[in-house]
């Protein structure tokens, strides 16, 4: 008799799950285990419907350990037509797990809720929707949050609150006519780590030189289960193959090279990716670095249609480039001097625990990874 009524109340479990969670949901519920995410929160079994990724290029954030996972709506394809912009179907969800010293502290949503095409507003998304939900002390349920908290359950990792995630998801590649006028009246928030490079089949790509640098976090990412491009090219489920198939890597050059092209697109791209850094920076740090802060105009996305390694963005915006805003009032230094990396205004901002940091917001603590190679790949610069 009991462990008949087990069987049927696993059954009765099972069948409230799948009527709640059909993830048609339109503004973020208030607790997690309505997102859908886990089929059992309390046991944390997943919902077998979501795919887990790991990007082959981690984002570097403190140290804290992630884990993603995508939902794809059935039958619908991701229009992969530009190579460096996908375009989601409506319905995609989009989840990013944070925990730190063994503890889940922050699990993030994004949800594309529609596919409109009007110009863009500011500070509002109109097809994405996004936040994030702190977890409880006991881990049972994580809950919606509009504000940052500081010192998640006792760590020193901070929840962003809900109007930065626009900080950095914010619109990407602004482009003018010859009226100065733009281009472009469609522009969107978007995902940041669903991309072809980062999906590519190699276990890892990191450079010899730098291996012994890299944070254990770094190594427990990369070795997760991921959805790779020759899964999602074998499932049919992106528009156009390009030539991906079982490809090791989208990036050109050699193995240092792609690690830090990879590194900047990564932790830097998102808030550096426009040839219009004006508008740019207004938009995309509300407030915080609006007026005088403009006219950067560092371009450090990796470009994987075909741009041989000396074209890339980041290659023509920053070797031998002076900076534009930075110590504008002594003429500006070298953004990267090719051979010097003590006199290259990135290394310096890198390295620094002042202010003048950079990243600007996300990561506080300096990657010694991400710091051996722009030393190293700076000193390769002087070689040729
Ligand atoms: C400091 C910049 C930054 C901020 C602030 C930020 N994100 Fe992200 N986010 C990224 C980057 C870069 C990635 C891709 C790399 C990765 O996943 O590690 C990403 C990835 C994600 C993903 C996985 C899907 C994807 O985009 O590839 C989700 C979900 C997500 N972010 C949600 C949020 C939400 C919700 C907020 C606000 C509460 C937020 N993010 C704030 C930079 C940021
Ligand atoms: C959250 C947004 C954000 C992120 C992420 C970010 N930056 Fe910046 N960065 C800015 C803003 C805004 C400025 C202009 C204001 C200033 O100089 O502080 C800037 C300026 C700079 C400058 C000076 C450029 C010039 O010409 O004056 C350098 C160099 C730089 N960033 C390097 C980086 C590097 C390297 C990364 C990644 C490791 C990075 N940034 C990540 C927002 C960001």
């Amino acid at each position: 008799m009991r462990a008949l009524l087990l069987t049927f109340c696993l059954i009765c479990l099972r069948t409230s799950f799948a009527e709640n969670c059909s993830f048609s949901f339109d503004q973020l519920p208030s607790k997690l285990s309505a997102t859908c995410l886990y089929e059992n929160i309390e046991s944390k079994q997943l919902n077998s419907a979501l795919e887990a990724y790991s990007p082959r290029y981690p984002l570097w954030s403190d140290g804290a350990l992630k884990e993603r996972w995508v939902y794809l709506p059935p039958g619908a394809q991701i229009n992969t037509k530009d190579p460096n912009h996908w375009e989601f179907p409506v319905g995609t969800v989009f989840w990013k797990q944070f925990s730190l010293d063994g503890k889940r502290l922050e699990t993030r949503v994004i949800k594309k809720v529609g596919d409109t095409r009007e110009p863009f507003v500011a500070g509002s998304s109109v097809n994405w929707i996004y936040g994030s939900y702190a977890w409880n002390a006991d881990e049972s349920e994580a809950i919606l949050q509009q504000w940052e908290v500081e010192r998640a359950r006792g760590t020193a990792h901070t929840i962003p609150s809900k109007a930065s995630c626009y900080s950095c998801h914010g619109v990407e590649g602004f482009t003018l006519d010859e009226n100065q006028l733009f281009k472009d009246s469609y522009l969107d928030f978007r995902p940041l780590g669903f991309k072809a490079f980062q999906l590519t089949d190699a276990s890892q790509d990191f450079p010899e030189v730098c291996r012994e640098k890299l944070h254990s976090s770094y190594l427990k990412e990369i070795s997760l289960d991921s959805l790779t491009l020759n899964k999602l090219l074998d499932a049919n489920l992106l528009t156009d193959s390009h030539d991906w198939k079982n490809r090791a890597s989208l990036i050109p050059g050699d193995s240092l090279q792609r690690a830090t092209l990879a590194y900047f697109s990564v932790n830097c791209s998102h808030c550096h990716s426009s040839g219009i850094p004006d508008v740019h920076n207004v938009l995309k740090v509300p407030g915080l670095f609006a007026g005088e802060a403009g006219f950067v105009g560092m371009r450090l996305a990796v470009d994987v249609s075909g741009t041989p390694y000396e074209m890339q963005p980041a290659l023509v915006t920053l070797v031998n480039q002076k900076t534009s805003y930075y110590r504008r009032a002594s003429g500006g230094v070298f953004r990267v001097k090719a051979g010097d990396y003590e006199e290259s205004a990135l290394w310096r901002r890198f390295t620094s625990s002042s202010f003048d940091h950079m990243p600007k917001i996300g990561a506080h603590k300096v990657d010694p990874y991400g710091q051996c190679l722009i030393e190293n790949w700076i000193e390769s610069l002087g070689e040729d």
